[in-house]
Formats: structure tokens, C-alpha cells, sequence
């Protein structure tokens, strides 16, 4: 529950540092000729030379020392353990699904759960798809689908839950292709439409069309606790709720979930499955054992069952959450003020830089957004990642040029209970130097990448015309 005290305005740290992780200060010039090093591949780039690491707020969050206590417990049988039937209670009682899987993380997960749904000719609606969910979904043959609410186009617009999922389109869809959708998906928080949460209305909207066309529903709930504050914050008639009981209502509208707890798990490796059809165990639990493990570890050890199911109580404080959402917000506001345009409003773990608007002249080819994520690491030693042409575009093989994607933005995501807030402060001294100095943005172009998932491996130039 909430403690804070309303006479004061500083979100604090709600905890105190026990042990610390010492970072390195690298020099302007190391970190160029680092960056040269890694082919202007900011995945290329060793952690120890990356002062303040906003990459992902995947797997890089700091436990507590209930978790960390919690380690000690593990029960590492191979079959039966104690900490299984823990991990078990604990997703049960939050979601209301009776049959738990656990596997090593979310994407795990995907390929199990779209094995048995996806296939040739299969059609699978998502608010948005996370890339490795779209990959799982295609690797089967069938089409990932994303129907996002029209208002998540416009990087500007101020509308309370741009994560939604577009409600006629899906009624389209369900109503045209019948036959080909196994089942529809809805991803919260909604990543890939920057971190913008989904509100409860649109949850049972997509129930109630689930229901007529009798399809399941399952949640992508990597963000499940950060989705269900804004709720709490935003949605009318959800104010008085506590958050994990808005979570737990969430959950109960589908008939499964998939959760990366790399997330809102607070832990560094870990996700599950969970789904209440008696029906798809069988298969599901067949596929764990091929993949993962046997169904009391799936891919985990026993210490790591503990921590996640610790991490899965502890995400829901309300003080937590709070500071979670206003460090967010607190980074976007400073960066927009020092002149870097940003997406808005604020989401819940990440805020998105958009290049496009700062660079209106660039050309996709330049790589925009990847020029800022480089800027920001040279200047800064900060690294973010590009979501824009190199992620999602491609080269057009008639002509070399980029096939452009429709946004050009940089994440820069906030790992859990990690960094202060002198540390967020530091970073937005960097945006604004990078704003006031354009020459520090600097024209790239693909020079080798390979055949799929290309912005992990691509190597880029400097563009000649430098
Ligand atoms: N679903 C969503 C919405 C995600 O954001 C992610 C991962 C996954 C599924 C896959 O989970 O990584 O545990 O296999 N997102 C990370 C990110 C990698 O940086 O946003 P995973």
C-alpha cells in the first residue's frame, strides 16, 4: 500500500542500497574508437564500457534481498520440488489459471504456445507483437497480425491508453477470417507502441468479441503490474483499487497468459505459461520436456523458481510502481526540455526518442535513429536502442536502399530498482548536449547484415559524404 507523504513531492528511491556494482568511466575518445570497433552496433559493445545501460529492462533489474534470500531455498530435484509447488501457488493465486509452466523466458514461452496454435495459414491478432513473438508466430507459417489502436500512430497525440487494441479491426478480422485465428492476443504493457498500457475496457471489448467468435484469449503480461498502475492511475472507476487486484482482474478476462519475468518478474532469467483449458496441457506440457525441462523446472533451476514467484509479489507495491512510473516520466520531461522530441505520453518502462522529428531531413538511408543511439553513447556513454529502419526496415534488394519503418525512435528503457535518479539526471544532460550539438549526430549506412533479425548483427559505416 501507499505511504508516501503527501506534503512532500520527491519520489524517492523507495529502498536503500545494501551492495553495490561499481560502473566504468570511459573517456569520450575510447568510446569512439569503441563504437568504431563494434561497427556503430551498440549491441556490439562490451557492458563495461557503457557508463549508464538503458539498452533493455529486460533480465537487468536488481533483486531483493528477500529474492536473493529466497535463492537459498531452492530445491533443485529434478522432479517434485518444493519450490515448483511455491512458484505454482503463487502464479495461480495472481492469475487464476490452474496449470503453470515455467520456462527460461518469455520468448520460451512463444514457441511453445504458437506450436500449438500457429501453423500454415493461420492469422494471430496482437495489439502488437513483440519482434521474438512475431518471429515464434511466422516461424510456424502463419501471419502475426497487428491490429494497435489507430491513436498509437500519432507520436504526439496524449490519450490514456495508446496500447489498446483496435477493437473494429478485430471484429473485421474475426468476422472476415473466422476460420483461420486460433486464438487473439493482447500484449500489456503494448512494447512495441513504446511502453503504452491497455485499459480494463479494451481488455473486456476483446473478451466479448473473443466470446461471440469463440475464440481464447491470452495476454502477453511482460508488464503486467506497470500496465495495471496506469489503469489504477488512469482509468475511470480504477482509483481506489489496489494494483494488484486490478492485475488479478486483468488476468482473469483470458483464458491464459504468457510472461517473460524478465520483466515484471524483477528477476534476471525466468517467464512462464499459464492457461486454465484442462485440454492444453497435454500438448503444451509434451513440448515443455522437448524444449525446457521437466514441468516442475522447465528450464530453470529451483533458486530461480523462488525468485521469480518472490518477484511476482513484490512488483505490485504501490510505492514501487509509483516511483517506477515518475522516473519514467521524470526522464522524458527532461529530455523534451533540453530539445529532444519524445514520444508521448510517457509509457512504463522506456521512454522513446523520436528522431524523425529531430532529423526531419534525414534520409531513412542515414539511419537516423541509430545516429542518436550513437551520439548518445559517444557523448554520454549511454546506450539505448534503435527502433527504426535498422530494426524493422530492411534493404530494398533492387536498389540498396532502405525500405524504410514507419518510426524512427530510440528506447531508452529503465532496468528495474538499477539507477538513481542522479544517474537519470546525468542522462538527460547528455540528450540535451546532443541536442544543442548536431554535429554530434553523424549519417550512417548498412554495410553488412544478415539474413533475419539484423539490428542484433549489422555492421554500419560512417557515410562517406561525413
Ligand atoms: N513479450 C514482450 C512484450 C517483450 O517485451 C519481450 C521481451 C518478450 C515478450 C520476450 O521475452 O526476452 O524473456 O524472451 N522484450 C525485451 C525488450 C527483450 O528489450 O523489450 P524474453
Amino acid at each position: 500500500m501507499f505511504h508516501s507523504d503527501a506534503r512532500f513531492k520527491t519520489v524517492i528511491e523507495p529502498f536503500r542500497l545494501k551492495m553495490v556494482e561499481p560502473i566504468h568511466f570511459t573517456s569520450r575518445d575510447q568510446r569512439v574508437a569503441a563504437l568504431e570497433a563494434a561497427n556503430y552496433n551498440l549491441f556490439g559493445i562490451r557492458s563495461e564500457d557503457v557508463l549508464v545501460d538503458l539498452l533493455t529492462d529486460s533480465g537487468t533489474g536488481a533483486m531483493s534481498m528477500d529474492q536473493w534470500a529466497a535463492l537459498l531455498r531452492g530445491d533443485e530435484s529434478y522432479a517434485g520440488s518444493t519450490s515448483f509447488r511455491f512458484f505454482e501457488r503463487v502464479v495461480q493465486e495472481l492469475t487464476g489459471f490452474a496449470f503453470v509452466l515455467p520456462t527460461h523466458q518469455g520468448r520460451a514461452a512463444e514457441r511453445l504456445l504458437f506450436t500449438v496454435f500457429g501453423g500454415p495459414g493461420k492469422i494471430i491478432p496482437n495489439n502488437s507483437h513483440f519482434d521474438t513473438t512475431r518471429a515464434h508466430v511466422e516461424l510456424t507459417g502463419a501471419v502475426a497480425q497487428d491490429l494497435p489502436s489507430p491513436l498509437a500512430a500519432d507520436t504526439q497525440i496524449e490519450a490514456a491508453f495508446k496500447g489498446d487494441m483496435d477493437l473494429v479491426a478485430l471484429e473485421a478480422l474475426l468476422s472476415r477470417d473466422h476460420d483461420r485465428v486460433p486464438l487473439v492476443c493482447v500484449t500489456i504493457t503494448n512494447n512495441a507502441a513504446g511502453g503504452q498500457p491497455v485499459s480494463m475496457a479494451n481488455l473486456r471489448a476483446v473478451r466479448a468479441l473473443c466470446d461471440q467468435y469463440g475464440k481464447p484469449m491470452f495476454l502477453d503480461a511482460a508488464r503486467f503490474a506497470e500496465n495495471a498502475w496506469f489503469v489504477k492511475e488512469r482509468e475511470p472507476g480504477f482509483a481506489a483499487q489496489e494494483v494488484r487486484a486490478i492485475a488479478e482482474e486483468a488476468f482473469r478476462i483470458a483464458d491464459g497468459t504468457w510472461v517473460s519475468a524478465k520483466k515484471d518478474g524483477l528477476v534476471n532469467i525466468g517467464g512462464f505459461l499459464a492457461f486454465k483449458d484442462e485440454k492444453l496441457l497435454y500438448p503444451l506440457r509434451n513440448l515443455l520436456i522437448l524444449n525446457e525441462g521437466f514441468p516442475t523446472y522447465g528450464g530453470l533451476a529451483g533458486r530461480d523458481l523462488e525468485a521469480m514467484a518472490v518477484g511476482l509479489q513484490e512488483v505490485t507495491d504501490e510505492d514501487y510502481l509509483r516511483y517506477r512510473a515518475r522516473s519514467v516520466a521524470w526522464l522524458g520531461k527532461g529530455l523534451e526540455a533540453g530539445g529532444i522530441p519524445v514520444l508521448r505520453p510517457f509509457g512504463g518502462h522506456a521512454v522513446y526518442l523520436d528522431a524523425k522529428r529531430l532529423l526531419p531531413d534525414w534520409a531513412p538511408d542515414d539511419l537516423p535513429a541509430q545516429a542518436l543511439a550513437c551520439a548518445l553513447y559517444v557523448e554520454g556513454g549511454v546506450r539505448g536502442v534503435e527502433i527504426g529502419t535498422l530494426m524493422f526496415g530492411r534493404t530494398d534488394p533492387a536498389t540498396g536502399r532502405q525500405i524504410a519503418a514507419p518510426r524512427e525512435l530510440v528506447r531508452l528503457a529503465l532496468p528495474r530498482r538499477v539507477y538513481t535518479q542522479a544517474h537519470v539526471d546525468y542522462v538527460i544532460e547528455v540528450g540535451r548536449w546532443v541536442a544543442e550539438h548536431p554535429e554530434t549526430l553523424r549519417k550512417l549506412r548498412v554495410g553488412w547484415e544478415g539474413p533475419a533479425l539484423r539490428h542484433f548483427t549489422a555492421r554500419l559505416l560512417l557515410h562517406s559524404g561525413e
